[in-house]
């Protein structure tokens, strides 16, 4: 690929997903794109780019961006934040919702399904029959959306991270593959969403699993999404963040919680107070504002 295409393709994914792309990855964009050369017939990764340039929002554009991204996951990745989740998260959580009996999840980079499975397993074990338990799990990338929703996984995936009672009980062997009971697949609602955009129309979530995303961005990218997450998350709920990934000199409305790696919590009286000052949120809504404030002032 040409300096000037490949300069070219690094604004594009910056502009379209927030994903930094180093400039000296040029053998990795060659080796991600060439398949797609070879689907569209094109004679070379030049042609390529020329068609992306020409139609920057067009099928092949949005092709280009997923073949970018990376979709490493595996069940109960890291165990640490699925054992917080269950030990720690989910008890507060199932008191202080114990009125309304509703809970609101969302996995934001779901990639190919591990993640927003291993909690629907998590939550299936507690039988929670009479709650209302919603799970959204979103990724830019329909290609990985396609894969999380049949719920089908290699001999491989299955082996990585997944307990072996939880593969008895919870999948079904078809031909080489296993496929995820159909009552967790229906727990979790896949849907295509890119982390760049407004997350208003998603509502709110009593917990967000945000993991092994940021570290793709760059630091505005990574503020602003954590300002917006703190919106888009009940004032006494939780965020889950990847093993190298932190609040830490990106934002001061989320604080980690002493005890909890990974773990975040709205930090009170700080909501609406980015860090930095090249944040692209919008400013709170009133309503959102006055409910953070509530529970500043409890605290
Ligand atoms: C490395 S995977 C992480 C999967 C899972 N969260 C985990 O920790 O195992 C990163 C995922 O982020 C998705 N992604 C990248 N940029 C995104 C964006 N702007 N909006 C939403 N998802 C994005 C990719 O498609 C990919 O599936």
């Amino acid at each position: 690929m040409n300096p000037l295409d490949y300069d070219y393709l690094r604004k594009l994914l910056r502009e379209q997903s927030g994903l930094v792309l180093a400039p000296d990855k040029q053998y990795l964009a060659e080796s991600r794109l060439l398949p797609l050369v070879r689907k569209y017939a094109m004679a070379g990764l030049g042609d390529l780019i020329a068609r992306v340039k020409a139609a920057p929002h067009s099928a092949i554009a949005i092709a280009v961006v997923e073949a970018m991204t990376t979709n490493e996951t595996f069940f109960f990745r890291d165990k640490m934040p699925f054992d917080h989740f269950k030990d720690f998260v989910l008890p507060r959580l199932l008191m202080a919702r114990a009125k309304e009996r509703k809970l609101r999840i969302w996995c934001n980079a779901c990639s190919t399904g591990q993640e927003p499975y291993s909690l629907a397993m998590i939550l299936d074990e507690k039988r929670l029959d009479d709650w209302k338990i919603d799970i959204v799990a979103t990724d830019i990338s329909n290609d990985v959306l396609a894969r999380a929703k049949a719920g089908l996984y290699s001999q491989f995936e299955v082996q990585r991270g997944l307990p072996i009672q939880l593969l008895v009980k919870y999948f079904t062997q078809v031909r080489e593959q296993w496929q995820i009971a159909p009552h967790l697949r229906t727990l979790v609602s896949f849907k295509n969403f890119n982390l760049l955009n407004d997350f208003a129309p998603l509502g709110q979530f009593d917990v967000v699993f945000c993991r092994n995303v940021l570290i793709y961005f760059d630091q505005d990218n990574k503020s602003a999404v954590l300002n917006r997450l703190a919106r888009a998350l009940a004032p006494d709920g939780y965020l889950v963040l990847g093993a190298a990934e932190t609040v830490v000199g990106l934002t001061d409305v989320f604080k980690p919680m002493a005890d909890h790696r990974g773990l975040y919590v709205a930090h009170a009286g700080k909501a609406g107070k980015p860090a930095l000052a090249a944040v692209r949120s919008p400013p709170l809504a009133p309503a959102m504002t006055d409910t953070v404030r509530v529970a500043a002032a409890k605290s």
